[in-house]
């Protein structure tokens, strides 16, 4: 079968590759659309040749998983893959994976495993409740609009904090109650959703409430953070909270549960996936290209055929 693999200059070629041999509790799904992540395009840049990327995967079940568990054959699905999403057919495990309601179409449902399960597993992590005022740093990415739209819909006070004002609007139309560019240190907030590092996460620590949380997932600007002790410790009860997807959900056991109440409210129309960049993946360059260049606000996914 073939894959996009890295080519061990920065980015990917299409090549034959070994069939998936999957775990006992892992299905093999004929992939039809994948997303990218940061993660994904930040460790291609320095891959050895062959590594094999992608964990958001959409398709059909063709050989379900020999323990029994999760969909049957022909079942469509979207799925969180440990890598190797990026090919026509992937191992995935069902813990990980649910159906994709009829009308999804894949390229949206591939948005959800990574972006989706951050989004609402962090607000959990921060102990999401409808009276909570909740501040989301990197609201115009892949994560921050899901987040958004997930604290909305509880029926959280959402404060969207974006680098462009340009974007504010749409970020309104998601549920965010105001947008701002640059951290409104003068507010607290009951939970912080940072991703962007340095300096954000600094001023996240000074602006939490009392028993509320900040919940550090990224390190977009790469920055090093030095922050004021003083201003934490006084927010008596605070807490930052480490938090990365896989170990997170290996611990709650929630993957498969959630995807399929993600997958749902996109279906009903109730979650919007933001593709801003869908294409083949014989354009995956291109796709490489802009996320690299931050061209991209919200999701690009690949087409796999
Ligand atoms: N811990 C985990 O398990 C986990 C899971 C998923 C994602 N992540 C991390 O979480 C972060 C967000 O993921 P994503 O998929 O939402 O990424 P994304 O779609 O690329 O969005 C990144 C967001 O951060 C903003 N941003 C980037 N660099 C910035 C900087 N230097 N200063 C201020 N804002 C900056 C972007 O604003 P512009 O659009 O204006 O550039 C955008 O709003 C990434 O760092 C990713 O690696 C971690």
């Amino acid at each position: 079968m073939r894959a996009l693999v890295a080519d061990g200059r920065g980015g990917v070629a299409l090549r034959e590759v070994d069939e998936p041999r999957p775990e006992p509790g892992e299905a093999v799904v004929a992939v039809h659309a994948v997303s990218l992540n940061p993660f994904e395009v930040r460790t291609l840049a320095s891959a050895s040749e062959g590594w094999r990327p992608g964990s958001d995967v959409a398709g059909v079940v063709v050989s379900p998983a020999a323990d029994g568990s999760g969909s049957p054959e022909g079942a469509g699905v979207v799925a969180l893959a440990r890598g190797g999403g990026w090919a026509e057919r992937a191992a995935v495990p069902t813990e990980h994976m649910a159906l994709s309601p009829e009308g999804l179409d894949p390229a949206r449902a591939a948005t959800l495993p990574v972006a989706g399960l951050t989004a609402l597993r962090a607000l959990h992590a921060g102990g999401l409740m409808a009276d909570h005022r909740v501040l989301v740093t990197g609201a115009s990415g892949g994560v921050g609009r899901f987040a958004v739209q997930l604290a909305a819909h509880e029926g959280a006070d959402v404060t969207a904090v974006v680098r462009r004002l340009e974007l504010g609007g749409d970020l309104e139309r998601l549920g965010a109650v105001r947008v701002v560019v640059g951290m409104p240190v003068e507010e607290e907030f009951d939970i912080i959703l940072e991703s962007i590092g340095g300096a954000s996460l600094a001023a996240a620590l000074g602006m939490v409430a009392p028993r509320g949380t900040v919940v550090s997932f990224g390190n977009s600007s790469k920055e090093p953070t030095t922050f004021d002790a003083g201003s934490f410790f006084s927010k008596s009860g605070a807490r930052l909270y480490a938090f990365t997807l896989f170990p997170e959900l290996e611990r709650l056991g929630t993957g498969a549960h959630d995807l399929a109440r993600l997958a749902a409210l996109a279906a009903g129309g109730r979650l919007e996936t933001s593709v801003d960049l869908e294409t083949s993946w014989h354009d995956a360059a291109t796709a490489i290209a802009a996320l690299r260049e931050r061209r991209v606000v919200g999701k690009a996914v690949l087409r796999i055929h």
